[in-house]
């Protein structure tokens, strides 16, 4: 197949694309197979590659795709990644809220069907599971994205409103990962299935390469760096990933992580800051609120967030760590190729706790005690309550 392949001149940047996606399955199942039957495979993972050629001029297979990625003008990585698995691979999603369309993340093939390395269903809805979440936090972040704006009220209507529906938004991407938690295995995919299959196809292709992941989902990092996440280093940590991300991801990123957060600039357009409100007591901070309701919702917001992470720790230990942990207790071991105590680019269950816990401690949770220690009837306890399980009015649809 690779030697009819056309010159990377020939093709469109569109065609280049879907091209990245397909060689990328081909590239990342090449990476694998060689490194688990090839003694010293693991440690040499580029020598995978050394007799594959691509077209009548035998270009190296990693040079044709680099030059291939290139050709795209979109800054992709000279490897598979989340964008080319997840965004280009699926169809477009679009997201509606009150039946109209808040977000929509197009796909780059019309034929109806998802790409996959091996052809079976539960991959398929693993890759559309991910970019129905990615589709969600897009709309979230369409919302609130222009809030960051010099000037923009944190607390006026417009912006209320805004936070009200990225709650909502962000209660249907914690829905749908619960859901899918709760699903008989043949309905999604079944753990050994992403732990010995799936997951082994995120081999390296030369040593120190940015294997796909969840974590180069780039509407969650913006999220975080909107929403702030009090945790050393984390800037750094993201900026590590950029390779693997798209030109105009890490421009946005960078954009982001260089302001204040929101939760910092709405302390601050009411006169305050995280520091004084650790000072305050109940009462100051009743008066506080009372004074600016919008905290409320801002509160719920980050609260959900936080919930939604937790939703998705609880499906990282689901579906890789507690297996691994039992597979370790009953002396199994790993996977010698990617192994299952820890995500693609190294993420630790220990880790993943920590994040959860950070957004969990966001800047408003010192408000946590005021805002569910009223009565439920009076004002803001209930909104705070009333908004927890509030019915969905938002569609995730697959196009097509
Ligand atoms: C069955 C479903 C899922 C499982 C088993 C799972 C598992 C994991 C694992 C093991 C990691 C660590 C990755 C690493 O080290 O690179 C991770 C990270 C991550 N995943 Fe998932 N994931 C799932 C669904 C999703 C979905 C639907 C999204 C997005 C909508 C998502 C977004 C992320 C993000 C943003 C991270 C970085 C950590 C964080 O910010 O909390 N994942 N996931």
């Amino acid at each position: 197949m690779l030697s009819h392949l056309p010159e990377v001149t020939q093709l469109s940047p569109r065609q280049a694309q879907r091209l990245v996606v397909l060689l990328g399955f081909v590239g990342a199942s090449v990476a694998r197979h060689y490194q688990e039957h090839v003694t010293g495979g693991i440690e040499h993972p580029e020598h995978a590659f050394d007799r594959l050629t691509v077209g009548a001029a035998e270009i190296p297979f990693r040079a044709y795709f680099a030059a291939l990625a290139k050709h795209t003008g979109t800054g992709h990585y000279d490897r598979d990644s989340y964008a080319s698995l997840v965004r280009w691979n699926v169809g477009t999603i679009r997201v509606r809220l009150h039946g109209e369309v808040v977000a929509e993340l197009p796909g780059l093939f019309d034929d109806g069907r998802i790409r996959s390395y091996t052809g079976t269903v539960g991959e398929e809805r693993f890759f559309l599971l991910v970019k129905q979440g990615e589709a969600v936090e897009l709309a979230v972040n369409e919302l609130l994205c222009p809030l960051t704006r010099e000037r923009a009220s944190l607390i006026g209507e417009d912006a209320r409103h805004r936070v009200r529906e990225a709650t909502v938004l962000l209660a249907t991407l914690r829905k749908l990962m619960v859901d899918f938690a709760a699903l008989p295995p043949e309905e999604t995919m079944p753990p050994e299935m992403f732990m010995d299959v799936f997951r082994q196809f995120a081999a390296h292709w030369t040593p120190d390469d940015i294997p796909p992941s969840g974590a180069l989902d780039p509407e969650a990092l913006k999220r975080d760096f909107l929403l702030g996440l009090a945790i050393d280093g984390y800037d750094q940590q993201a900026r590590r990933l950029f390779p693997a991300l798209l030109d105009h991801e890490r421009a946005e990123l960078d954009e982001l992580m260089s302001g204040p957060t929101l939760p910092q600039r709405l302390l601050a357009e009411i006169g305050t800051d995280e520091h004084e409100l650790r000072l305050s007591d109940d009462g100051d901070l009743r008066r506080l609120v009372a004074h600016h309701p919008a905290l409320i919702d801002w509160y719920r917001l980050l609260a959900m967030h936080a919930r939604a992470s937790g939703a998705h720790l609880m499906l990282s230990k689901k579906f890789l760590f507690k297996p691994q942990r039992r597979r370790d207790e009953e002396g199994i071991g790993d996977r010698l190729l990617v192994s299952n105590r820890a995500g693609t680019t190294g993420m630790t269950e220990t880790f993943l706790e920590r994040v959860t816990r950070a957004r969990q401690n966001h800047a408003l949770a010192l408000l946590r005690p005021v805002l569910i220690a009223e009565s439920p009837d009076s004002g803001p306890a209930t909104a705070v309550r009333s908004g927890r399980d509030a019915g969905t009015p938002v569609l995730v649809e697959l196009a097509g």
